[in-house]
């Protein structure tokens, strides 16, 4: 497994980006003073609201709100994965990615690795022509020439060694045609002294060359020619190829389609480069295994929509109620999951075949919702009209509810349900709440006080002529400014939401001063910060530089921990009339009124 990306790095790699060359190539900049501007690539508009700004190394659309880094905008606009995003800007900028808690491997340890599947995809290719019983099994499939290279279907000779052979002439090689997953280690056979080698996993099948978002091959999938077993042999696990996250024909589908609406998710190989000869170019495959929520994850980073499609018979109902369970975690608004269910006997390859891509594409708008492809099962798996099996459907209907993460969702879904049935939704939702707490909770421990955390952020970010938000605000658009801020240990005990913030930020900035405000952005991607920092870059900055900025914060903190004092003194006198107070509360109401004094002397030297 690759290691985390390290955070440096990430500084690094904005540092030596531009935004301004990153976002250029992908949409026509207009020069505007100090700033960039172009139509919104993310809304529909005439006129440009979309600026770009050098000196933060950030992009914001005053139409949409749509604002981040470089490294976000190559996420939203390429529809990247974070850790895509970077290899793309590190690839750019003539970066290797180093990862974390990594071997002594060296800069890149998958390369050879890369290498080896590439020209073994190379290999299968070429070794289709020589074969005649390949060709005729794909003239047979009805695979048209141009769907073959396009998702570069090739063929794997009936040998042991064909790519041991060609490429594995050391045992450098051999461990990475291994590593690759090309090879098998042989078993040691008992009694035998000779050293095991290997042989070549793929023989005498069609091979599916399986590749990543960049269209590098991460993995094959091989189906025999006959009808011997087993049917599919896909590559093993290996360092680059994770099954449970991979989509078969995801790359072409985006190479098919510069921006994608939706996705379809079918079952097989077969069945997705049937659909996309078809023209029906957004289907995508699993392999072999059920849909994951990564796989999902990943879905939703890229398209809106999504249908899966499935087979009419046990298995393919099995697999979608699977698929279903995966989802519901998954749902917001926004988000569209639909089902497809074929007729028995069917499956997408033939079905397209049999009636053209116009009626399959019918059949996709007729697509059951989640929501009530859901009741439909869970109706049919109790009976609702008798009380026992109100009470089953309930028990089922509970541990998906509870995954449901919008609340808006699952109050329409649970009235949905109730209507269905026949019931009261006060009543339903009653039921599915009293076994509430029986279950672990569905969020880890921390996640109630981290989202506190981050609303009191949002508050301090977003409440007028607060102190905290005009600091904060002025650090993330002059992150330099830190540097001239001094003497912050007074802030300790102030007690005002966000502050706790501001002094992390304080002390991370001056540390060690970031490139940019993109810089700055990037380090808090992780935490729930990260939106409300990003959120004030947005905002009109009226402090002219670095300089001018210092003194803002300086002064804001100065009032922060003044105002403090008044509180802290109010509070103790207001007790003292109560109550005596204890010697310690004395001192410290002298320590406050000296300080005080202090403060307004300073003030008026000023
Ligand atoms: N599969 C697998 N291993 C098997 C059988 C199936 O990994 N032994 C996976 C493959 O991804 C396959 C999918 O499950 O594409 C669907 O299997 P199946 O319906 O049996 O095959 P089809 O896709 O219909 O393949 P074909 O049309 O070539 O028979
Ligand atoms: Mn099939």
């Amino acid at each position: 497994m690759a290691g985390r990306i390290p955070q440096h790095f990430i500084d690094e790699l904005i540092a030596r980006t531009d935004i301004i060359e990153v976002i250029g190539s992908r949409v026509q900049l207009k020069r505007a003073g100090r700033e960039y501007k172009a139509c919104c690539p993310f809304h529909d508009e005439k006129t440009a609201s979309f600026t770009v700004s050098a000196d933060k190394q950030f992009y914001h659309c005053f139409g949409c709100g749509a604002h981040g880094t470089a490294l976000g905008f190559v996420m939203e606009y390429d529809h990247l994965g974070f850790v895509e995003a970077v290899e793309d800007l590190a690839a750019r900028a003539g970066l290797d990615v180093p990862r974390e808690g990594g071997s002594s491997a060296p800069a890149q340890p998958h390369d050879e690795i890369y290498v080896a599947l590439e020209r073994a995809a190379l290999f299968y290719r070429q070794s289709v022509s020589g074969e005649a019983k390949a060709r005729d099994y794909l003239a047979k499939r009805g695979l048209a020439a141009d769907v073959i290279q396009r998702f570069g279907i090739g063929y794997a000779p009936a040998r042991w060694d064909a790519l041991l052979d060609r490429y594995g002439a050391t045992e450098d090689e051999r461990q990475v045609l291994h590593r690759a997953g090309l090879v098998v280690e042989r078993q040691a056979e008992p009694g035998r002294a000779r050293t095991p080698g290997f042989y070549d996993r793929f023989r005498d099948r069609v091979m599916f060359p399986i590749r990543d978002t960049r269209g590098r091959t991460i993995g094959f999938g091989g189906r025999v020619l006959d009808g011997s077993e087993p049917k599919y042999l896909n590559s093993p696990e290996t360092e680059l190829f994770h099954k449970g996250r991979e989509l078969y024909g995801l790359f072409e589908c985006r190479q098919a389609t510069r921006s994608l609406q939706r996705l379809l998710v079918v079952e097989g190989y077969m069945d997705v480069v049937s659909l996309h000869q078809a023209g029906i170019t957004y289907a995508v495959a699993t392999l072999g295994t059920a849909t994951t929520p990564e796989h999902l994850q990943r879905i939703f980073r890229l398209v809106g929509e999504v249908v899966f499609c499935f087979d009419g018979d046990r298995a393919g109902r099995a697999a979608a109620w699977r698929a279903l369970e995966n989802a519901v975690s998954e749902v917001k608004q926004g988000r569209q999951v639909r089902f497809l269910f074929l007729p028995d006997g069917h499956d997408p390859d033939t079905l397209v075949r049999e009636e053209g891509a116009a009626a399959f594409e019918s059949r996709l708008a007729g697509a059951l919702p989640l929501s009530d492809y859901l009741i439909r099962e869970l109706s049919a798996r109790s009976d609702p009209t008798s009380v026992d099996g109100r009470a089953k459907l309930v028990e089922l209907a509970r541990p998906l509810i509870r995954k449901i993460p919008s609340d808006v969702y699952r109050e329409l879904l649970v009235s949905q349900l109730a209507e269905a049935v026949r019931m009261q939704p006060t009543r339903l939702a009653e039921l599915l709440q009293a076994g509430e707490g029986s279950g672990p909770p569905s969020h880890g421990e921390t996640a109630p006080t981290r989202r506190r955390h981050a609303r009191h952020v949002h508050s301090a970010a977003t409440g007028r002529g607060n102190l905290v938000r005009q600091a904060i605000s002025l650090l993330v658009h002059y992150p330099a400014a830190a540097a001239g801020i001094q003497g912050t240990e007074a802030l300790d005990h102030v007690d005002r939401p966000g502050v706790a913030l501001l002094i992390e930020l304080l002390a991370q900035l001056r540390e060690d001063p970031p490139s940019s405000t993109a810089a700055l952005l990037e380090r808090w991607r992780e935490r729930p910060e990260h939106a409300p920092l990003s959120k004030l870059a947005t905002t009109e900055c009226l402090v002219a530089d670095t300089e001018a900025a210092t003194a803002e914060i300086r002064s804001a903190i100065e009032r922060l921990v003044a105002e403090d004092s008044v509180t802290r003194l109010e509070a103790l006198q207001e007790k003292a009339r109560e109550a005596p107070l204890s010697a310690e509360e004395k001192l410290e109401i002298q320590a406050l009124i000296r300080n005080m004094a202090k403060g307004a002397r300073a003030g008026r030297a000023k």
